[in-house]
């Protein structure tokens, strides 16, 4: 029989995500509402190594769901990738009476959430990554904002190209993975659209489109390039000498992962915070909660780690059609 909860941990880990605080928010909540203690974890697995643990009231979690960014830190932590460190992690965890964990993370923050489970302490995963590269799931916390909030520099970057003539490549988060780039280029009426996953270098194909559409008539020419391709400036560099193009870089970088979390961050987080610590309840562990064909579902760890996901073919089929 599945050993009774009292105490569960909340941790942020890897990059911040819009709506990790959202998630947070609904995790304390709900434990509270089910007659549970809640540790918050600071700064991730690192914050564990070094006993950063606070305890956590329904009012610790006020007014936060607007923010972005994590209230607890985040951290990137090598330690804890170590056998050793996971032992010490699951021995602090003991020491202050957890039995449970919700670990919000992308894939990496799973293994080190496999890894706690192994070693007694019931864990859970959420997804919080910007980059929508995790592939249990169609949703994950913080891609709806960056979505949203790259959308809206582009239009800006638009404005100005146009009016100077100019060609302009931007470049969007998504060191692996084009989600953002896919959604922008379609979002924004890309003329170009390079994912990591697609690419295949012709940079002279680009130069064509550039100047058959000027011969068209077109005052902008925008190209959202992915960071997991990256070289913006100097391929800004050669696409202007190619076409005499005047031709920019705009690399958004960070902006990307900050700022208040949208509706549906805001919303599918407290959802999945809620079901996390219902699946803990029930004993469940070693777990990743996702989001597919509509419904809040959970899958075994290392099944989720096993899945793959790529850029569906016929959404990148429809970019390619309306880039024109
Ligand atoms: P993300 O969770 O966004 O994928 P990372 O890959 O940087 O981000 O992982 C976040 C943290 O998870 C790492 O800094 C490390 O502490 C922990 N982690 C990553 N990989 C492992 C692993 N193989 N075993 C245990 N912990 C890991
Ligand atoms: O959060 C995901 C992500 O934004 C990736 O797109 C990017 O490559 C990475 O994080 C960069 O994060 P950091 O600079 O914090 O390692």
């Amino acid at each position: 029989m599945a050993k009774e909860l009292k105490t569960i941990g909340v941790l942020t880990s890897g990059g911040d995500a819009p709506g990790m605080n959202a998630a947070i928010r609904s995790v304390v909540r709900t434990a509270i509402a089910k007659g549970l203690k809640v540790k918050g974890i600071k700064k991730g697995y690192q914050g564990l190594l070094n006993e950063e643990i606070i305890d956590m009231e329904a009012r610790s979690v006020s007014d936060i769901i607007q923010r972005g960014g994590t209230i607890l830190g985040t951290a990137r932590c090598l330690e804890f990738k170590t056998a050793e460190g996971q032992k010490k992690g699951a021995e602090i965890c003991k020491k202050h009476g957890i039995d449970g964990i919700v670990v919000i993370g992308g894939d990496g923050s799973y293994r080190g959430a496999q890894a706690l489970s192994r070693l007694g302490i019931n864990t859970i995963g959420l997804p919080g990554t910007i980059d929508l590269d995790i592939s249990c799931t169609e949703y994950t916390i913080g891609f709806d904002t960056a979505v949203n909030t790259a959308m809206e520099a582009i239009d800006k970057v638009k404005d100005t190209s146009s009016s100077h003539e100019r060609c302009s490549i931007i470049e969007v988060m998504g060191r692996n993975a084009g989600y953002i780039a896919l959604w922008c280029g379609v979002a924004n009426g890309a003329e170009d659209i390079l994912l990591p996953e697609k690419y295949d270098f012709n940079e002279q194909q680009i130069i064509n489109n550039i100047i058959q559409n000027r011969k068209r008539g077109k005052t902008h020419h925008i190209i959202i390039n992915a960071e997991g391709i990256g070289h913006s400036t100097s391929m800004a560099r050669r696409i202007e000498a190619a076409t005499g193009i005047e031709t920019r870089a705009t690399i958004l970088g960070y902006m990307q992962r900050g700022g208040s979390p949208t509706a549906k961050d805001r919303y599918y987080a407290s959802i999945m915070g809620s079901y996390a610590v219902d699946i803990l309840l029930k004993g469940k562990t070693n777990r990743v909660v996702g989001y597919q064909h509509g419904e809040f579902v959970d899958y075994d760890i290392e099944e989720a780690l096993q899945m793959e996901k790529g850029i569906d073919e016929y959404q990148y089929q429809v970019s390619q059609w309306l880039s024109v």
